[in-house]
């Protein structure tokens, strides 16, 4: 049976990282799952749509093509704020399913991180990792990468990103950030990317041997 490991958590829990480790690790395609929610943002902002127009939000997931995920705007720290706008949009959400379960149903397996993927997307997933870490270190975290890619912003300001952005992924009716109840929640706040990574293959390793 391919292996489909799927990892979801709140923006900056770390889920990323793992992830992509993860797939290096085990030999399997990864799919960052927020990409397609900052393309889907990104497009708009780009064509000079409004963010809260639904209807041309859900028609731009269904024209998303693959090269689109590789623009290095994405990871700008506004279009994480602009992608969680847009994916509390249900018709985004649907326009987007077919294409993460194609990824997901390679003969390889993968690994594919986000929000709902254990709970909507994958919900056979083999391996479900629901990883957190305190707002706090978070904003941490996230400052760090930033600051690494030359955007300057306050600790402070990353924190209220970071805490707006846990409650409207929270809150939203369509497909919330939450843990599935096979879920295995590992808190990284304590833990470096080494540490987090060990945990994370135990967690692989024992449900391969079942
Ligand atoms: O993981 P990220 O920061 O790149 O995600 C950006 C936003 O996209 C996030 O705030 C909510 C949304 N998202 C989602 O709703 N479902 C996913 N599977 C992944 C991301």
């Amino acid at each position: 049976m391919p292996l489909v490991i799927a990892i979801d958590g709140p923006a900056a829990s770390g889920k990323g990282t793992l992830a992509k480790r993860l797939a290096h690790h085990y030999g399997l395609p990864h799919l960052d799952t927020g990409l397609l929610y900052r393309a889907v943002a990104l497009l708009m902002l780009d064509a000079g749509v409004s963010l809260d127009d639904t209807d041309q939000a859900a028609r731009t997931a269904g024209r998303l093509v693959a090269d689109q995920l590789a623009d290095p705007r994405l990871r700008e720290r506004a279009m994480g704020e602009a992608a969680s706008r847009v994916s509390s949009v249900p018709g985004v959400r649907a326009a987007l399913l077919s294409w993460q379960r194609k990824f997901a149903g390679g003969e390889a397996g993968a690994v594919l991180d986000g929000r709902d993927i254990g709970t909507v997307i994958c919900p056979d997933a083999r391996v479900k990792l629901f990883i957190t870490a305190s707002p706090e270190e978070r904003a941490r975290r996230r400052h760090r990468e930033l600051a690494g890619r030359g955007e300057e912003t306050t600790l402070a300001a990353i924190l209220a990103d970071i805490r707006a952005r846990d409650a409207r992924d929270s809150s939203r009716s369509a497909a919330p950030l939450k843990a599935a109840e096979d879920a295995v929640r590992l808190d990284t706040t304590e833990l470096d990317a080494e540490e987090a990574f060990a945990a994370a293959r135990a967690v692989v390793d024992r449900a391969r041997e079942h």
